[in-house]
């Protein structure tokens, strides 16, 4: 542990390319969200897919969130962090029976994406469950990331409550939470609004419910200049009709909530150092470091954008550069024709609100071990996974 946090220190002590999170923005961001909600009973749930690393989900499991887990190792790390299995909602997409009897022994509660996984869960004994219904349309920043609507895999097609509310009469199980989750990363909440009031109308028809789920998706301002979601005006209008809904419903039901980028996105930032600069006879310049899509896959995958900070000289004349990684691939690209100050060899560079979705995805891909992950806490400053070595990854291999 040291108290020193200056991006360059840290690089120095730890290496680079380097993770590191910010607690405090982390718990800020936590807080904010329960702030905006003004329902009683409220819980949220931090999607931990956004950024698993231990030390980052026990500052907002400290918050009092539960987990929205999407697979058997998420599900072991929250109750590795020593959340209530009932505070975990396993929400699954093609899980196998295998998995399935693991949840059930750990008492979790499964949140069925489709008829047939929900029959299998009632005839294996289980006496509640939660459905995830799709609404039939969806949001995010991409297409990739919408997860409602006619193309995405996820959820029970709303016209299939009336199957949902056979398989209760004919099994017993009772569905005690209905869930829906339409994308990520939506800065207006339109979409989000509309498919609640479909949410509500699916829930209204199930008798046995505890909660509803509205899932996350909460976008951040990732360019300049991008206007914040506005998560007050989003938590009156969810209050309110929730309160509505409840009311209609004869009871009060927990309202649940699971972001995951809005919690970690801002707090996180990717180091890098920049290995080469390639000026080519086109006037194309290529700035090159020592990271690349393994490590943040964002822009390859989704057209991300990342705002870039040159750190070691931040007031250097600005100059219309690519940015690229050292992954063997052409689309190894953090940014297209930015406008940044002149690099050189050594510098140190910044990929900012590379917490949520980061590290998370990164990959060994080219036979490059991850990196390390650092959490500043205050005044403290520690390492939360170490460097992965060539070796370890080697080491995976039989021989
Ligand atoms: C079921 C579910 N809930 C919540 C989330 C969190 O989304 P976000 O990080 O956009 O808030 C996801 C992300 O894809 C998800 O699949």
């Amino acid at each position: 542990m040291t108290s020193a946090a200056s991006p360059a220190s840290l690089i120095e002590l730890h290496g680079s390319p380097l993770y590191v999170y910010d607690l405090a923005l982390v718990r800020a961001r936590a807080q904010q969200v329960r702030a905006a909600i003004s329902w009683q009973p409220f819980q949220p749930l931090y999607a931990i897919k956004a950024n698993p690393c231990p030390a980052v989900a026990a500052a907002i499991v400290g918050e009092g969130y539960g987990i929205d887990a999407v697979s058997p190792g998420e599900v072991a790390l929250a109750l590795r962090l020593g959340v209530r299995p009932d505070l975990v909602l396993y929400t699954e997409n093609n899980m196998t029976d295998a998995e399935q009897a693991l949840a059930i022994a750990q008492g979790v509660l499964i949140n069925c994406g489709s008829l047939d996984r929900l029959e299998r869960l009632a005839r294996s004994g289980a006496k509640q469950a939660c459905v995830r219904f799709n609404p039939e349309f969806g949001d995010g920043a991409h297409e990739k990331i919408c997860t409602a609507g006619p193309l995405t895999k996820f959820g029970v097609h709303q016209s299939l409550l009336g199957e949902v509310r056979r398989i209760e009469r004919e099994t017993g199980i009772q569905v005690v939470g209905c869930h829906m989750h339409i994308g990520s990363g939506f800065l207006d909440a339109t979409a989000f609004s509309k498919s609640c009031e479909v949410i509500f109308a699916i829930a209204a028809q199930l008798p046995h419910l505890q909660f509803v789920d509205v899932g996350g998706g909460i976008g951040i301002p990732y360019r300049e200049g991008q206007a914040a979601f506005d998560l007050a005006t989003m938590g009156a209008t969810l209050s309110a009709s929730f309160a509505a809904f409840c009311h209609r419903y004869g009871r009060a039901l927990e309202l649940r909530v699971e972001p995951g980028r809005f919690l970690v996105a801002e707090a996180g930032t990717l180091y890098t150092t920049v290995t080469s600069v390639k000026s080519n006879p086109d006037g194309r310049v290529f700035v090159g470091c020592d990271t690349g899509f393994n490590h943040l896959v964002r822009v390859a995958m989704y057209d991300a954008y990342h705002r870039i900070s040159n750190l070691t000289r931040p007031h250097a004349p600005s100059q219309v550069v690519d940015v690229v990684g050292n992954i063997c691939e052409s689309g190894d690209v953090f940014a297209r024709q930015r406008a940044l100050p002149t690099a050189q060899p050594g510098d140190q560079l910044a990929l900012h609100d590379t917490g949520a979705y980061g590290m998370a995805m990164a990959s060994t891909y080219n036979t490059r071990p991850l990196p390390a992950e650092i959490v500043i806490d205050g005044p403290t400053v520690r390492v939360a996974r170490r460097r992965q070595t060539v070796d370890e990854l080697l080491a995976q291999y039989v021989w």
